[in-house]
């Protein structure tokens, strides 16, 4: 099967050119100047619009088991709603649970994914329990194929891993080549201020935001960084929200050491403002780190341009207003920490290259293509070219659109972004060649997605 999109303005990280991108079967057969290839089985004009390489979500958490509850997207739903935004590979956590194996964990992964997913999928590794036996089996997790591994500063009792077990996994981390992803908050710190705001009779969701304030992500990540240090690890901060962490990442960073950051739309766009939200409304915006003061958001978009944040990930981790978000209405802290964003991401970054914040290269560059190289991904996802999967977006510059959860296609019964106008659309997706979205209808198929084995990340030596 050979389709031809004629005419599009093809962007790679490497910036854009006006060019035909011609699919063959599962893989990108050429790219070439507009014309020269004139036989297909079908043709797509592209003219006015981009090509681009689907979006790489390298967070998100599908039926993630928090507090009680699950997070209420299913890898069905989930992907098929990532597919509607452009997004063509998301890579997950798997979550180790104390007292079980990382294989078994990776095996209960498995279980729940295959054979659901519309799009490509890999996994991360959350190590809940450091043990002797956990820290063996991350070299099996790499050899299939996971080998970035999360750890949490913060939910104590729950994920929380001492500075002592950190240093041992980054040990682990140095001999094996794998990458430690840190969840940067100071928990035993937060837990405190948690406990005084609910004894003095605080409950609503906005102490969420007060209770964890951006100096604690800061010094957390600091902590994080100084331990990746000490052993040679390198480290992913994951969820990057505030000023203080972006200073320490660019600190690392300008010395030379081998520490990278994500942010998050919801950081970008939404503040400390959404989460203090009249009456329990705010609880749509509790996710940790917390929505910070506004006046973040600009450093933000500075550390996406030089470089200091290099990747933006969702954290997609959905839980509805009714009845989830609502094991909280008389306790902030009973709120199940997270949002849903898996669709949107493509769009909101898109938002910043309308406004002047970041280059059109530059957001194919944070969405795509280095995503694909930091979890060893690229060049089969992450760039057009020939011999990539033909995991190829067509998106329209000049489309407008309302996001609303009335129209969204993530399980989960609203939307952070409800009422906002975006300029840019997406048009057609295909995930290896197969056509998943096109004239505003759902064309792929639960079970398409297949689990990718990922190398080393490749900003490594
Ligand atoms: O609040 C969040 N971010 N929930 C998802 C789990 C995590 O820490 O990434
Ligand atoms: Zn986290
Ligand atoms: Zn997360």
């Amino acid at each position: 099967m050979r389709t031809l999109i004629r005419g599009g303005t093809v962007v790679n990280a490497t910036g854009p050119v006006v060019a035909d991108v011609l699919i063959t079967d599962e893989t990108i057969g050429a790219v070439t100047a507009p014309g020269l290839i004139t036989v297909a089985d079908e043709e797509i004009d592209a003219t006015g619009k981009y090509v681009l390489p689907g979006g790489i979500d390298a967070h998100t958490h599908m039926e993630m088991p928090f507090g009680g509850t699950f997070s209420s997207d299913t890898f069905a739903t989930g992907t098929t709603a990532a597919a509607w935004g452009g997004t063509t590979t998301i890579i997950d956590f798997a979550v180790q649970k104390k007292g079980t194996s990382l294989l078994a964990t990776m095996d209960a992964w498995h279980e729940k994914a295959d054979g659901h997913c519309a799009i490509d999928y890999g996994f991360h590794m959350i190590i809940s329990d450091v043990n002797d036996q956990s820290l063996k089996e991350m070299q099996s997790c790499i050899d299939q194929g996971v080998n970035s591994f999360k750890m949490f500063m913060a939910y104590l009792g729950v994920f929380y891993a001492t500075d002592g077990e950190i240093l041992r996994a980054m040990q682990r981390a140095t001999e094996t080549g794998a990458l430690i992803m840190m969840h940067a908050e100071n928990g035993i710190a937060i837990d405190e201020l948690v406990a005084q705001a609910l004894a003095a009779g605080h409950t609503d969701p906005v102490q969420h935001g007060l209770t964890r304030p951006p100096e604690l992500e800061g010094e957390a990540t600091s902590r994080a960084i100084q331990l990746a240090r000490v052993t040679g690890a390198p480290l992913y901060i994951v969820h990057l929200s505030a000023r203080h962490a972006l200073e320490a990442v660019a600190e690392a960073r300008d010395t030379g050491q081998n520490v990278f950051a994500e942010t998050c739309p919801q950081y970008l766009y939404l503040s400390l403002e959404d989460l203090a939200k009249p009456g329990f409304e705010g609880a749509k915006y509790v996710a940790s780190p917390p929505l910070c003061p506004q006046d973040h958001q600009p450093d933000l978009w500075r550390g996406l341009r030089t470089n200091d944040l290099s990747v933006v990930s969702t954290d997609h981790c959905p839980f509805c207003f009714k009845d989830q978000k609502e094991l909280g209405k008389s306790d902030f802290s009973k709120i199940p920490n997270g949002m849903p964003g898996v669709e949107h991401r493509m769009d909101l970054l898109h938002q910043g290259v309308v406004a002047g914040e970041i280059s059109l290269a530059r957001w194919v560059e944070i969405a795509s293509t280095t995503p694909a190289r930091m979890f060893g991904l690229y060049p089969r996802k992450g760039v057009i070219a020939p011999g990539a999967d033909a995991d190829v977006v067509v998106y329209d510059p000049n489309a407008t659109q309302t996001i609303s959860a009335e129209t969204h296609h993530m399980n989960v019964d609203y939307s952070a972004y409800e009422g906002m106008r975006i300029t840019g659309k997406v048009d057609t997706v295909f995930s290896r060649g197969s056509k998943v979205i096109a004239d505003g209808a759902f064309h792929g198929r639960e079970g398409h997605g297949t689990f990718l084995s990922r190398e080393l990340s490749q900003y490594l030596l």
